[in-house]
């Protein structure tokens, strides 16, 4: 499997704090059956991309891991003003290992016409967003039929291993098989930031795809489409997404006198 959402590098946000901490998770991945990781630090306020000690550290990684684990290296670009400015002066420095196809997270609050916009200007930079676990996000859990719109204009999606799972809860997990269901998600990646809480279980997401719907899709989002990612390939021909995330029932309303009197 490819896992390109990654928190793998020690020291620089909140992954993993010691070398030891990281070469701890790189072994849980190898062991359930990961090959390809990308390591995908925060860029964010709280967590600023330090592009020349995450490539050290890489190779650090690397070093120790003897080639039992390919990493690459992307970034977990927060959409913000001052991000985006800085992403137009040299577009593919945050891209995964400097690809067209970049990873972009939402803060919780999304204003859905303003982000088709910064949607569109990522796109006209050449890369492609990668929408990262809008099953997560407390705006589109009440209302993700955007993502639909984003998906068509060109957005690819990815959700969180442990989403799938139940780990993030009900509602997340009710938007993830909504959007499976759908086609309108591309890639399942873990998220790992450490090897308790945030552990990366990339496999016992992929039986559960594969349990509920189907090996084809299980392989699509776990190991086709992150390794066309991973290599800056064009994305294999997907299934056609199809219809709306939720249809609305109806709202039955009381007249004013059952309000009244019941
Ligand atoms: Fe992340």
């Amino acid at each position: 499997m490819f896992d390109i959402h990654y928190h793998l590098i020690f020291g620089v946000d909140d992954g993993p704090r010691t070398i030891e901490a990281s070469l701890e998770l790189a072994e849980a991945s190898i062991a359930e059956g990961v090959t390809h990781v990308v390591a995908t630090p925060h860029a964010s306020y709280k967590f600023p991309y330090q592009a020349e000690l995450n490539r050290e550290r890489l190779a650090q990684l690397r070093e120790r891991l003897s080639g039992r684990l390919t990493l690459g290296l992307g970034c977990d670009f927060h959409l913000s003003y001052e991000n985006l400015e800085v992403l137009e002066k040299n577009p593919r420095q945050f891209t995964v290992n400097g690809s067209n196809y970049l990873l972009v997270e939402f803060p919780d609050y999304v204003n859905i016409p303003m982000f088709a916009e910064v949607f569109f200007r990522i796109m006209s930079l050449g890369l492609t967003p990668i929408i990262t676990h809008p099953e997560r996000n407390p705006t589109l859990l009440q209302s993700p039929n955007p993502i639909i719109d984003w998906v068509h204009s060109g957005c690819l999606i990815q959700l969180t291993a442990a989403s799938l799972t139940g780990r993030f809860g009900t509602r997340s997990e009710t938007l993830t098989r909504l959007l499976l269901k759908g086609n309108y998600a591309h890639v399942i990646a873990s998220d790992a930031h450490n090897i308790t809480g945030r552990a990366p279980a990339m496999s016992e997401a992929f039986h559960a795809l594969k349990r509920d719907f189907g090996q084809e899709a299980a392989e699509r989002l776990c190991i086709h489409n992150p390794a066309a990612i991973f290599a800056g390939d064009s994305m294999p021909t997907q299934p056609e997404p199809t219809g709306p995330l939720y249809e609305r029932a109806p709202i039955k309303k009381k007249s004013f006198l059952r309000r009244i009197f019941g």
